[in-house]
């Protein structure tokens, strides 16, 4: 019989899967991986857009010298059967190294959307993708809830991500006096700022 430790498999999250953990872990630690930079660049029909309006979200953009700060997961297997169906709007799990705050790595797997997939809306400026956001909802919530999450989630991981805070800049501009009730109704784990560790 296999110990749970030989079958897990660490799983790393950018985007959503940084704070909307709807999967069991055996662990979770903040991790970075080397050779992608975070980008608003992936439409997405089935959570925060619909096929005829899609909204905006994360994917992985393949840049040599940069480095993404997100959170690594050690999960079991079976666990893939929910996560793949959660990410099947473009996304592929691709092997990547996982860096963890003392030194060490693992190896594991991250879901990435390349460019090409049939959801994939490609680079914008900031303001754009930030007004592209705005208008945007799907059968998930608010896009502008998915950018102010990840931005907040951003923060409690000590993450630097220029391009996420300047979109969330943006957004804040735009929604004015509509962004208190838009953050009121943000779930109360996003709302109370709970730690993430
Ligand atoms: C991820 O969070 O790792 C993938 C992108 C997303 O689901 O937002």
């Amino acid at each position: 019989m296999n110990d749970e430790s030989d079958t897990s498999i660490w799983l790393f999250g950018y985007g959503s899967l940084i704070y909307k953990v709807d999967f069991p872990f055996l662990e979770r630690r903040r991790a970075r991986i080397r050779g992608w930079t975070r980008r608003f660049w992936q439409g997405s029909h089935d959570h925060r857009g619909t096929p005829e309006a899609p909204g905006r979200v994360v994917t992985l953009i393949a840049d040599a010298d940069a480095v993404c700060t997100g959170m690594a997961y050690r999960v079991t297997p079976d666990v893939f059967a929910h996560l793949d169906h959660r990410e099947k709007n473009g996304y592929a799990r691709e092997a990547s190294q996982f860096f963890f705050d003392d030194g060490s790595h693992a190896p594991g797997v991250v879901y990435v959307a390349n460019p090409g997939n049939e959801a994939y809306l490609g680079p914008a400026g900031e303001h754009e993708i930030a007004k592209h956001i705005a208008a945007s909802r799907g059968p998930s919530g608010e896009n502008h809830d998915y950018l102010l999450a990840l931005a907040h989630a951003l923060r409690e991981l000590g993450s630097e991500d220029a391009h996420v805070f300047d979109i969330e800049r943006e957004l804040r501009e735009l929604l004015r006096g509509n962004l208190t009730e838009a953050e009121s109704s943000l779930s109360p784990q996003l709302a109370g700022g709970r730690g993430l560790g």
